[in-house]
């Protein structure tokens, strides 16, 4: 069958060998991770001077780091001598520089060379040409995002605007005030599956139905497997009888002030392209990051974020919590399980996409389109 003999219901997805090929991942890890904003890190988790955290980004390890000024930095996270890797651990803290465990070189909280073995010996050494070397960093949401990209992109396009076409406005995400949301829970999922997978998932509803029936009891509008909540704006509204996003719809936590009526007792998911999934709903905010690691591997972390106070005061927030981590897991068990036909003859030319899922065609071409610019 080929593409053109669908019928007008059906689109194609994308062929088997793009969930598969390593030519393909390292494709994507040049052309869209190492090109693109990138989350990375929650800014509290690097409150002091010093605390460090450390990614994958593309075919990169990235250095997250706190500074001395209380700015946020990032680095490759390479030693300028002969290139061993920095940082080993995924999380840390140093007291006022990074030193190479090969032969010492440190860096200081800024990246600039501050000592090396006899340095003071070879004076014609620049210590900021022979820094760190810097990516470029920006913070939204208490959120860290990092791009590789020498001139990286509009990050007011692509990141505030992809979340301004979902829900109309940036006020609409304002009112949550994300940055000082504190994290009530952090799940991190190794999902044996690739990226996209995840991504078409988390796009459509119309598995909703079948294999999320907690959600459904809680937006039952999500049981007709139409993606609403593709419509600009559109929040999925609460069941009648349901009091709060909790996992059997009784009452949640404390509603986030800034949340107007217009907005409570409303569910509204958002996607970032490339590797971020918003969630709001009136009480608290789910965060997600992918960080793709092989064709068929991608970590996904998962915070659950709520006001200060619900966090600082202990209040259970576990039927809160157990809603989309019983979500996460049902979509990604969902992931896995397609992830092997991927590379059956089965699917060769790729499957087929239904009206309610014809927008991921979107997310295929704008794929497409990065891979072949
Ligand atoms: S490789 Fe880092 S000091 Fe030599
Ligand atoms: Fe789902």
């Amino acid at each position: 069958m080929t593409a053109t003999s669908l019928p007008p219901s059906l689109i194609r997805t994308l062929s088997g060998e793009h969930y598969t090929d390593p030519a393909i991942f390292a494709l994507e890890q040049e052309r869209v991770f190492e090109a693109m904003w990138f989350c990375v890190a929650r800014s509290a988790d690097l409150a002091e001077p010093g605390q460090f955290r450390t990614y994958q980004v593309g075919r990169e390890s990235v250095l997250i780091s706190r500074s001395r000024d209380g700015s946020v930095k990032g680095f490759l996270n390479i030693c300028r001598h002969r290139g061993a890797k920095l940082c080993l651990e995924a999380s840390g803290e140093v007291k006022r520089a990074f030193q190479c465990p090969y032969h010492a070189w440190t860096y200081g909280l800024d990246g600039k060379l501050v000592a090396a073995p006899n340095l003071t010996s070879m004076p014609d050494i620049d210590r900021g040409e022979y820094g760190l070397v810097n990516v470029h960093i920006r913070e939204w949401l208490g959120y860290v995002w990092a791009s590789l990209a020498d001139a990286p992109p509009s990050f007011e396009q692509d990141v505030i605007g992809a979340v301004i076409e979902r829900l109309g406005d940036v006020a609409a995400i304002d009112n949550y005030r994300i940055e000082n949301l504190e994290v009530g829970r952090r799940i991190t999922y190794d999902v044996k599956a690739n990226w996209k997978l995840i991504v078409e998932n988390f796009m459509e509803c119309y598995h909703c139905a079948t294999i999320h029936p907690e959600l459904t009891e809680v937006l039952p509008e999500f049981a007709d497997g139409y993606a609403a909540q593709y419509y600009v704006g559109h929040g999925a509204e609460f069941g009648a009888d349901v009091q709060g996003f909790t996992v059997d719809g009784g009452e949640g936590l404390d509603r986030i002030p800034g949340v107007g009526e217009d907005q409570d007792r409303r569910y509204y998911a958002i996607t970032v392209r490339p590797q971020v999934f918003i969630n709001l709903v009136p009480d608290h905010v789910i965060f997600h990051r992918m960080y793709p690691m092989a064709p068929d591997r991608t970590v996904v972390e998962c915070d659950w974020l709520y006001l200060p106070h619900v966090v600082e005061s202990g209040q259970d927030v576990t039927r809160s919590v157990e809603l989309f981590h019983r979500v996460n897991q049902q979509d990604f068990d969902a992931c896995e399980r397609t992830q092997p036909a991927m590379s059956s003859r089965a699917y060769a030319k790729g499957g087929v996409l239904v009206p309610s899922e014809h927008h991921i065609g979107a997310f295929h071409t704008w794929l497409q389109n990065k891979l072949s610019a």
